[in-house]
């Protein structure tokens, strides 16, 4: 499988490959700081749940490589865990390393081990999601997928995308269908550059037709990714997840999603996950081309919440689980 490198880690330097500018231009950009990283998380040069916590993790590294002092590097984690509020990988990761930061007698040593242990379990969970996923096809199937959840958003084969991939070799996908995900466009952009790549078969559409197409009984499955998985089932995702797992209840088509395990949130309610608002310049923009009045009045939430009872199943690492997280099957 032709592989997507969204972070490279040789020699002690670290590139992240800059997806605002995809998929006109393959740009790397190298990391000198965890503030440079928290800025660039910010900006969305990366995203996806997985990449994000272990790209800030590379970053910490970055800054003991440049010697920087442990006090400091707590304050780096503070900004980094400021950089996206929603998903949960990016606290669970960095909680880990400042458990290293405060307790490690070799910090270099046992930081630099961490981290690329890390990277490559998220890799190994990747795999087993695919393999996992493969359970859940009945026959080949066009698959509707939303946002970005592949190699752009892992640093493995993806996680509903990587089910995709596993599947496609096995010949179950007829096409995927790719809806453009407002207003950053992560499938339009990022989905579809990595389908393109690997040559599979897709269709773009816009966020609106979905409902239509399920209509008239184009789709047979829908994956998605997650940044949150609560104990109760509850998903928070890209925000338009909660249309399509509405709209696949109504035209009874089944609703999955994909994650590691390191995305389940064991502890936090409802209440307590913060949904990110991003700023207005991404919906009155497209490619800073302004698309109506930049005065006009925004409401930009980036994820949305799922409930249970909309959820045929979730596919991770583990299994596939069609109710509370020990039924896996
Ligand atoms: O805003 P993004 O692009 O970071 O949102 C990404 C998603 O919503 C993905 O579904 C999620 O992070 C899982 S990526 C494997």
């Amino acid at each position: 499988m032709n592989v997507i490198k969204p972070l490279i880690f040789e020699n002690d330097k670290l590139l992240i490959l800059d997806q605002r500018k995809l998929p006109f231009e393959e740009v790397y950009i190298e990391v000198k700081s965890s503030e440079h990283m928290a800025k660039l998380i910010k900006d969305m040069a990366l995203r996806g749940a997985p990449l994000i916590a272990i790209s800030a993790c590379y970053s910490i590294l970055i800054d003991v490589l440049n010697n920087k002092e442990r006090e400091e590097l707590l304050k780096s984690i503070e900004i980094l865990k400021h950089s996206r509020p929603t998903a949960i990988n990016l606290f669970n990761a960095l909680s880990e390393v400042e458990k290293i930061i405060l307790n490690s007698k070799n910090l270099k040593e046992e930081l630099y081990n961490f981290v690329i242990k890390l990277d490559q379990e998220e890799k190994e969970r990747c795999l087993r999601i695919s393999e996992n996923g493969l359970k859940i096809f009945k026959k080949e199937s066009v698959v509707l997928t939303y946002c970005n959840t592949g190699f752009l958003a892992t640093t493995g084969i993806g996680t509903a995308l990587g089910v995709i991939y596993k599947a496609f070799e096995k010949g179950l996908i007829k096409e995927v269908i790719i809806p453009e995900t407002r207003p950053y466009l992560q499938g339009s952009r990022l989905t579809l550059y990595e389908l393109e790549k690997l040559k599979i078969p897709y269709k773009l559409i816009t966020d609106n037709s979905i409902a239509f197409l399920m209509s008239k009984g184009y789709i047979d499955l829908v994956i998605v990714g997650a940044d949150r998985v609560l104990s109760d089932g509850t998903l928070i995702n890209k925000i338009g997840t909660l249309n399509i797992a509405i709209l696949s209840k109504y035209f009874n088509i089944p609703f999955y999603t994909a994650f590691p395990i390191s995305t389940y949130d064991n502890n936090s309610k409802i209440e307590d996950v913060i949904i990110e608002e991003r700023g207005k310049e991404e919906v009155i923009k497209i490619n800073n081309n302004l698309i109506t009045l930049e005065n006009a009045k925004v409401l930009n939430y980036a994820f949305d919440i799922t409930p249970a009872n909309l959820i045929t199943g979730y596919i991770t690492d583990e299994g596939v689980n069609y109710g509370g997280r020990k039924e896996v099957i």
